[in-house]
């Protein structure tokens, strides 16, 4: 028993993350952006000379993460989200997530998180592969896609680097071909997902659009 699952993947800047807190925040349910452990390895690593190509090494940092729905802890640490998102840790934790040995231990380090949010009432699981891999068996999944324009445009506003754009679009091109290229758990729409082309639409209708879309799932589950 317990609350709603709803999984919402895709790729950079397609609004994952402050779409998935807003769905969260209307329906009540707690959001976990599983991009943040990845992430997490990326700054250990980084902070202490990890190579990124070093899977043996990358595996024994992913080993001491716990995730939940207010972030990261590492060996008993909290994490930052500043931190989490500096410019430098995004770059390396796609290249983290390539290595099929720190995939196997931080999946069920994603899905311990979302089963206790869902005995708790219910969460919105944010990522690459939560609809394929993390969570199959989620009440929804929503697979987010924009251009690649405009999503360089949102990250550049969004980090205040709209004068940068040319390097904000290579960054996110180069992001994408690793994710969507990798061997293991590459970033592809679940084949029962609702995929939503976002290019023109504004925020509001994407949030509104998947509330009412988990609201009719939710509603005939609890009817059943
Ligand atoms: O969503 P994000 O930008 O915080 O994710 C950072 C990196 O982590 C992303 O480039 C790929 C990886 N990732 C992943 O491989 N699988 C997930 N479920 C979430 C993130």
């Amino acid at each position: 028993m317990g609350g709603i699952l709803i999984a919402i993947d895709g790729p950079a800047g397609s609004g994952k993350s402050s779409v998935a807190r807003e769905v969260a925040r209307r329906l009540g349910v707690v959001d976990i952006s599983t991009g943040a452990v990845y992430r997490a390895v990326a700054l250990v690593a980084l902070e202490e000379g990890v190579d990124h190509a070093d899977e043996e090494g990358l595996v024994r940092i992913a080993r001491k993460m716990e995730l939940a729905p207010g972030g990261v802890r590492y060996d008993g640490r909290w994490i930052s989200g500043e931190e989490l998102h500096a410019p430098e840790v995004s770059g390396v934790a796609s290249r983290v997530s390539v290595h099929s040995g720190v995939r196997e231990v931080l999946l069920p380090v994603q899905r311990r998180a979302a089963e206790e949010a869902r005995r708790a009432g219910g969460a919105v699981v944010e990522g690459r592969d939560i609809g394929t891999v993390v969570l199959p068996e989620a009440d929804l999944k929503v697979f987010l896609s924009a251009s690649t324009e405009e999503r360089a445009r949102r990250r550049a506003l969004q980090s205040g680097m709209e004068s940068e754009l040319d390097e904000v679009r290579r960054a996110i091109m180069l992001r994408d071909r690793r994710d969507t290229e990798r061997e293991s758990a590459p970033l592809r729409p679940a084949p029962d997902a609702v995929v939503l082309d976002t290019t023109d639409m504004g925020f509001e209708e994407v949030v509104e659009k998947i509330t009412a879309l988990a609201r009719r799932r939710s509603g005939s589950s609890a009817g059943g």
